[in-house]
């Protein structure tokens, strides 16, 4: 067995199947102490909400965390999000204009405020008006020159983040600094903010039994061999996959 890098959402994905998640805590402590595997959650989640699901659901403490899909990425302990990635995302970012621009839309409905970020906004949008909202917002906020992306996940939730920002780029950004190669790292995932973490190269990549219809629809559009649907739910879809490709 060798190390290897672990990268997993948490909610619906890591977390979901209580049974399974015990056994795959384990398995993974297990191989951190014995081959220096590393693991990373990558949430949607700010911090706040992640501390409250890792006590709830006594989560083991990763080697890297991040948060607030992809804008922020912490390490140990740390209060404050690593300042090299940081200040990668403020170019062409602009809070404020963003914020002017969806306040037009009375279909866009704000988060809490804890999941409003320095650099992420959110709303709740639903199905049926994101189909013709998206496109339109997209357009706009190109035009005002801001460089931002929007990413939708659930058929609920529309978050609006810096271009240069997403779990995908994080994840990359982890690899490198660690010196791990694609085919040696795993991501995992079951929703449209995970999407790009398995559009950004040949990292292997599970998605769980439970795979919403929008991550379902963009895996049959991008076939990859290096890519594999799982029948399991949740962590018992992660187990699964981590044996597929022989990693446990
Ligand atoms: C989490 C966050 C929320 C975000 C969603 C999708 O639920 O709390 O702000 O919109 O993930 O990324
Ligand atoms: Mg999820």
């Amino acid at each position: 067995m060798n190390k290897f890098l672990f990268v997993t959402d948490l909610d619906n994905t890591f977390v979901g199947n209580d049974e399974a998640l015990t056994e795959l805590q384990q398995t993974l402590s297990e191989h951190r102490q014995k081959y220096g595997t590393k693991i990373v959650y990558a949430t949607g989640r700010s911090r706040v909400l992640y501390q409250e699901l890792q006590i709830e659901k006594n989560l083991i403490e990763p080697d890297a965390l991040v948060v607030s899909v992809g804008t922020e990425i912490y390490f140990d302990e740390s209060d404050t999000p690593d300042f090299t990635w940081s200040e990668r995302l403020a170019d062409g970012w602009n809070r404020d204009l963003v914020l002017s621009e969806t306040a037009k839309y009375p279909e866009l409905v704000p988060q809490p405020d804890s999941e409003q970020r320095p650099f992420k906004i959110s709303f709740f949008l639903k199905e049926e008006s994101a189909h013709k909202i998206l496109p339109l917002l997209d357009t706009k906020l190109s035009k005002c020159g801001l460089n931002i992306k929007l990413i939708y996940s659930s058929g609920v939730d529309l978050d609006i983040v810096p271009r240069h920002s997403d779990k995908g780029q994080a994840m990359q950004f982890l690899r490198q600094k660690w010196g791990i190669a694609a085919e040696e790292t795993v991501v995992c995932g079951d929703s449209g903010n995970d999407i790009a973490l398995f559009a950004v190269g040949n990292e292997r990549g599970i998605l769980v039994g439970n795979a919403r219809p929008e991550l379902l629809q963009w895996h049959n559009e991008n076939p990859a061999d290096y890519r594999y649907l799982a029948q399991s739910f949740c962590a018992g879809g992660i187990l699964e996959g981590l044996k597929h490709f022989g990693f446990i």
